[in-house]
């Protein structure tokens, strides 16, 4: 890691506003450039932070947008339901940085458990959920369906708070 973690800060999603719905949707299209059937447009990350219990964080360096974490709640359980850094930006801490701070916000909420899927083939985000305690429960054999007519297992992690 070569940036210091209080170099990031963090900016909340607001869906009423489209320029940041834009930022989001480009830093998810740029992460995700290898796996095309993963790619989130602005209108579809509109409509899930309006679907209700969606929340949503960039991650900043100065004011540049670097990251990307999305996470829905329900009662005492949260899903994350993406994460992205932007690729000139990996490998420096700022996946870390939004989990950290995205997991302090969701305790502060009352969440007890933090549940994920990632593909089996994604060996780059296990290694980051296993190194903030994130535990591998269960896997879905060919839950990722790819437009080439593959398929992909996900893995399912859970993090507990208590
Ligand atoms: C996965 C991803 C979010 C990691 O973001 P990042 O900002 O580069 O990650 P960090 O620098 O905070 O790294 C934190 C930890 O993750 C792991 N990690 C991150 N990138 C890794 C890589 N390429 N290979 C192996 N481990 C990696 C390491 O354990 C690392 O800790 P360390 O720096 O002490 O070794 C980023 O690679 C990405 O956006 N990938 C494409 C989108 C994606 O796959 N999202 C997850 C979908 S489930």
């Amino acid at each position: 890691m070569t940036t210091s973690r209080m170099a990031y800060r963090l900016e909340p999603l607001d869906p009423a506003n489209p320029y940041l719905m834009e930022i989001a949707a480009s830093l998810h299209a740029d992460a995700f450039i290898h796996v095309p059937d993963s790619v989130w447009t602005r209108d579809a990350f509109t409509k899930l932070m309006l679907g209700g219990g969606t929340i949503g964080w960039l991650a900043l360096q100065d004011n540049d947008p670097l990251g990307i974490l999305l996470v829905r709640t329900v009662l005492d359980e949260a899903e994350i339901l993406t994460i992205g850094v932007a690729r000139s930006a990996q490998k420096k801490g700022v996946a870390s940085y939004l989990m950290h701070e995205g997991l302090k916000v969701l305790r502060s909420l009352g969440i007890q458990q933090v549940f994920l899927e990632v593909r089996r083939s994604n060996l780059a985000a296990q290694a980051l959920y296993r190194s903030i305690h994130f535990e591998e429960i269960s896997t879905r054999p060919n839950y990722y369906q790819n437009s080439d007519g593959s398929s992909e297992d996900a893995l399912i992690f859970r993090l507990n708070y208590c």
